[in-house]
């Protein structure tokens, strides 16, 4: 048995809504349990929020909502998140939960008694977007790196934790452990940050100052500093100490996190883990930022992009594929709609799509759709097959998946599709096709193209899940049987001839890369926030919009769309629309309503349905609500 895999994601601050970072640090999570599971691993997937602080207490209070209030509102925000984008946690934890609570005070005091734990006076630079302090020489022009604030001089007194008595282990520990920071260079930056003496960390905050927190178990006036409450989820999660899950999970623990908090989880963490007396984790994956236009995406820069409304356009697997194959791990990465259209148009499309509906095309063309049987002596005659190839695809995508090289595995997969697009140009089987003394030929030829197929639609199992399962579907095999094992699918010639395999669909339908499609504009309007009011239109210009009132007549979700509604409106003839409200609104709630559409907007494909006329609603932070009418008035009337 493989040992099992335990992977964490970063607990979320509830400051703000879930955009793109979180999204991905979630699915690459979700990707490597998957890629677990293929390995029959048995495996344990952790994600969930950072509710405590300062920042938290801020964003409460602009909201005008208690912090309790606020933490369960946001909380769910990302907990229903998840789902949407076929990520598959374990378990979702809240540093509010009870359970995580008691770990905590436990910890705190096991330090404290140990006498790792004192208090004292401290004067430094505090930056409330990080809450912690910062040291003069990680200062960028007297600024926060990550806030780009001024941080504010603080003297209080604290209780400090001793983790300068650690230093010389952990650097021996990094030194001796080679692969417990990676990528490498996130290693190098630690011990770089480790040739200068390390201060104690400050572990506490005034509760005349901050309410919102775990007391200190040995002195009630203050909470704990969040980063050592927020740290201990990893453990608390588990059930530590005691816990099944704790002992078996424990010693495979991995985390996933980006750049951006790298010395909480390099340096704190491990100090911490070793102090408590329990073993520290056994690999600290670090990737890079997602850019948009040069910044990183956060929501104090206003910049973020919600993974929703892309998968509401271009589709989940799509999107995750995107992201899985764009970003070398471990450096930064720029968004941009232009560059997901062009990777779903030429990988997705062009490469994968067309492969596979030419195959299926051919099975039904050469065989009325069913899978050939093969003759041994022309199979031999035919060597090499595609069974080479495949195999050593299989090895290099798991090697690359093992070292969260995942663009590089894609690459992998993608060369063994040009590989098959290759086989298909040499053996020609059209060309086969035309004289029956080259059918047992055509026979083994198709019968490789499908056992490619089969090979790749379990490699792309972990990115992109819906897409596996459908390619699966159609090479006729048994729903039942988990097909992405790695152990059957290195097993050639799984395919039953005989099968009956149904019509060929477009996995992926082409998208025309013109300006008016892409949803930029959309998306900045929905930054967090009030958006600016667009610039002066004169009253010719708004007549020009033709917004009239439309009687909802049929509405019903689109299966591969989960946010998607179609619509059929009367608004004096009938029209179909796509709206993307399912997440606010069931069908049943709108058939009979009145609503407003744009009614002379261009006709927009949005998951291969024609939308003719859009629907207007407004969006805000917790919902969507459907613009309609006071009064009952006569589909098709014009507004004015
Ligand atoms: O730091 N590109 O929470 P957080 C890539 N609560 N990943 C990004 C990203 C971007 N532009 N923006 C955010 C916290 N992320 C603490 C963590 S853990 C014990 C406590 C992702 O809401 C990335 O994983 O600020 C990053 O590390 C994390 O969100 C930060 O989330
Ligand atoms: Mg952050």
């Amino acid at each position: 048995m493989p040992k099992p895999f335990y992977i964490t994601t970063p607990i979320y601050y509830v400051n703000a809504r879930p955009h793109l970072g979180h999204a991905f640090t979630t699915i690459v999570a979700d990707v490597a349990c998957r890629f677990h599971a293929m390995r029959q691993t048995e495996t344990f997937f952790l994600t969930g929020t950072d509710e405590h602080g300062d920042k938290v207490v801020r964003a409460a209070k602009e909201e005008n909502l208690s912090p309790r209030t606020y933490v369960n509102k946001i909380s769910k925000l990302f907990k229903n998140l998840w789902p949407d984008l076929s990520i598959k946690y374990d378990h979702f934890i809240r540093t509010t939960d009870k359970s995580h609570i008691a770990v905590v005070e436990q910890i705190l005091q096991k330090i404290y008694d140990q006498g790792d734990i004192y208090f004292s006076e401290y004067e430094g630079l505090y930056c409330f977007g990080c809450e912690r302090f910062y040291l003069e020489r990680e200062l960028v022009n007297s600024k926060c790196p990550d806030h780009e604030t001024i941080p504010e001089l603080i003297k209080e007194s604290n209780y400090f934790f001793k983790m300068s008595s650690y230093q010389d282990w952990l650097i021996d520990h990094i030194k001796d452990n080679p692969g417990f920071i990676r990528p490498e260079r996130y290693k190098n930056e630690v011990l770089s940050f480790l040739k200068e003496p390390l201060e104690d960390l400050c572990i506490s905050r005034p509760k005349t100052r901050l309410k919102w927190g775990i007391t200190l178990p040995f002195d009630n006036n203050y909470v704990t500093y969040v980063w050592f409450d927020a740290l201990l989820n990893y453990i608390s999660a588990l059930g530590y100490p005691d816990g099944e899950l704790f002992k078996n999970f424990w010693p495979s623990a991995q985390h996933l996190i980006a750049k951006d908090i790298l010395k909480p989880h390099g340096i704190y963490w491990p100090i911490m883990l070793k102090a408590a007396g329990i073993p520290v984790y056994k690999h600290l994956n670090v990737h890079g930022y997602w850019n948009v236009d040069q910044s990183k995406m956060s929501k104090s820069i206003g910049n973020v992009v919600e993974p929703l409304q892309l998968t509401n356009i271009y589709g989940l697997d799509a999107f995750r594929f995107f992201l899985m194959r764009e970003m070398v791990f471990g450096l930064d990465s720029s968004f941009s709609e232009e560059a997901l259209i062009q990777r779903i148009n030429a990988d997705l499309a062009n490469d994968l799509g067309n492969l596979f509906s030419r195959v299926l095309a051919m099975v039904h063309k050469y065989f009325s759709g069913v899978v050939p049987k093969i003759d041994a002596v022309v199979e031999q005659e035919l060597q090499p097959g595609l069974e080479p190839d495949a195999i050593k695809a299989i090895a290099d995508f798991e090697e690359a998946m093992e070292s969260f090289a995942f663009h590089q595995a894609l690459r992998t997969v993608w060369e063994f599709i040009g590989r098959m697009n290759k086989y298909i140009d040499i053996t020609a089987p059209w060309v086969l096709a035309k004289k029956k003394s080259s059918i047992k030929q055509l026979e083994v030829v198709i019968y490789n193209l499908l056992e490619g197929l089969r090979v790749i639609s379990g490699l792309i199992f972990p990115i992109m899940p819906d897409t596996a399962a459908t390619m699966q579907k159609h090479l006729g095999m048994d729903p039942q049987k988990p097909f992405y094992y790695l152990d059957a699918l290195k097993s050639w010639k799984t395919i039953a001839p005989g099968t009956n395999l149904p019509k060929s669909i477009t996995l992926f339908p082409r998208i025309d890369l013109k300006k008016e499609n892409l949803s930029s504009n959309k998306l900045s309007e929905s930054r967090h926030g009030i958006p600016a009011i667009k610039p002066e239109i004169s009253i010719d210009t708004f007549n020009k919009i033709d917004l009239r009132v439309a009687t909802v007549i049929q509405a019903e979700a689109l299966p591969r769309a989960k946010k998607l509604l179609k619509l059929e409106v009367d608004l004096g003839e009938k029209r179909t629309l796509v709206a993307g409200i399912s997440a606010h609104y069931t069908p049943e709630e709108l058939v009979g309503k009145q609503v407003i559409v744009a009614a002379n907007l261009k006709p927009a494909k949005i998951m291969g349905i024609l939308s003719n006329g859009m629907l207007l609603a407004a969006i805000d932070d917790f919902g969507c609500a459907v613009a309609t009418m006071d009064k009952k008035v006569k589909p098709g009337t014009q507004l004015s």
